[in-house]
């Protein structure tokens, strides 16, 4: 288990604990007020046994989170905080929540959040929430986790219906709907009522069981958890077809591993120009050709198409900042690289693994991308040194000698 931070909304800065091999599929928990990630200890281990990636948040003000300096304790910005989470994610996790982490998973997936999932499991909430026994729950959150008292005074119940009923008649992603029986925060008719709200949705009632299912009937909540994974999250392999989201189709493409490099070039003042690609292709040997592909939103496209010359630099293993720095927007970014000009003033950066000088031979459109076919004109290369690479979202290094 590692714990790892991020910034959520506000740049409020959150814990959480990874367990398992982010190869796996991720399943994200998010626990309920007054707890912290602890609470799914004993669930993520099960998970992480039956192949799963499985991320815990200390949701703010809770756990090792910080508390935000604004106070903010809403429902926006708890579902903003796992958006976050979620966008760093390199696949789409099941969320799994419970009570107000199941309202937070439910308020994140709303509009155009649909695409940050592949489903949701809710365990003990519903939009028509008893207000009585919430307010109860809240002055009497569980002692042992040192929660920020203040995390339920931001929580407006009538927010909170509202978010949960829409998002419930939009919502298309797999969701199963958990309730115990001995629920004092949902009653037999909120239940009902959710079950109408969502006609798509797996609903399971679980005797012996408050809305924490997970803590009060571990072995059923897990093995519920895993049929649900197993359905609409199996570990085959994931499905694209035209129409599809475009996420999958990278996921999909992702699984082609690459070098990674940086082209250059440079602009109508001499100024050079680069950006780290790993659309990097050899075409042919005579003539000798290469290709890129360039986004056409690139900042950096407009120097490409004016320029006749540019070069390909590949990146050894210790060029990851240097992979950073030209994938990220708004620096400066040969301030701190090493580089030297080449023919007609063309970067090409010290140490590279390999550089390939080019004189452009054909731009093609690509779609969303344009493709630029350089003629290799000079190469040079390091004989001794291991790429960098990029598979899955991923930098990696090679595992043999
Ligand atoms: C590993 C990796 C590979 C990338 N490959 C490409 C690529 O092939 N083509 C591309 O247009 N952008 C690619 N990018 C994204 C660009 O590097 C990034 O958007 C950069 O900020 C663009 O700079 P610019 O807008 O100044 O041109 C890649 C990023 C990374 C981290």
């Amino acid at each position: 288990m590692k714990t790892e931070t991020f910034r959520g909304f506000g740049g409020v800065v959150l814990s959480v604990e990874r367990h398992g091999s982010p190869e796996d599929p991720g399943v994200v928990l998010v626990h309920t007020g007054g707890q912290s990630a602890v609470a799914w200890r004993q669930t993520a281990e099960a998970l992480v046994a039956a192949g799963r990636h499985v991320l815990c948040p200390d949701l703010r003000g809770h756990g090792r989170s910080a508390r935000p300096a604004d106070g903010r304790y809403d429902l926006d910005a708890y579902a903003e905080d796992l958006r976050a989470l979620l966008r760093a994610l390199p696949t789409r996790p099941v969320i799994v929540g419970v009570a107000l982490g199941a309202a937070i998973a439910l308020a994140a997936i709303a509009d155009d959040g649909a695409h940050l999932a592949a489903g949701v499991v809710t365990a003990g909430v519903a939009p028509d929430l008893d207000p009585e026994a919430v307010r109860r729950l809240a002055r009497d959150p569980r002692p042992d986790e040192g929660a920020d008292p203040r995390w339920t005074t931001g929580l407006d119940m009538a927010t909170l219906q509202q978010t949960l009923e829409s998002v419930l008649g939009q919502v298309r992603l797999p969701l199963l709907i958990l309730h115990g029986a001995d629920n004092r925060l949902v009653s037999l008719e909120a239940r009902e009522s959710m079950a109408r709200r969502a006609p798509n949705a797996r609903h399971v009632e679980i005797e012996g069981a408050s809305h924490d299912i997970a803590a009060d009937q571990p072995e059923r909540f897990q093995a519920l958890l895993l049929e649900f994974l197993e359905t609409e999250a199996p570990r085959d392999p994931m499905a694209y077809q035209s129409g599809s989201d475009v996420r999958t189709l990278r996921d999909a493409l992702g699984c082609f591993g690459t070098g990674v490099t940086v082209v250059t070039t440079t602009d109508g003042n001499g100024t050079p120009v680069g950006l780290t690609a790993n659309s990097f292709t050899s075409v042919s040997l005579a003539p000798p050709l290469l290709l890129f592909c360039l986004a056409r939103s690139a900042g950096s496209l407009a120097a490409f198409e004016a320029s006749s010359t540019f070069a390909v630099n590949v990146l050894h293993i210790g060029q990851q900042p240097t992979s950073d720095r030209f994938a990220r927007p708004g620096e400066d970014r040969f301030a701190e690289t090493a580089f030297e000009p080449w023919h007609d003033g063309v970067p090409a950066l010290v140490g590279s693994l390999a550089v390939f000088l080019c004189r452009k031979h054909a731009v093609h459109d690509g779609g969303d991308h344009r493709i630029f076919v350089g003629e290799v004109i000079r190469a040079r290369f390091e004989p001794r040194r291991d790429p960098l690479l990029y598979f899955r979202g991923r930098y990696r290094r090679l595992h043999f000698a």
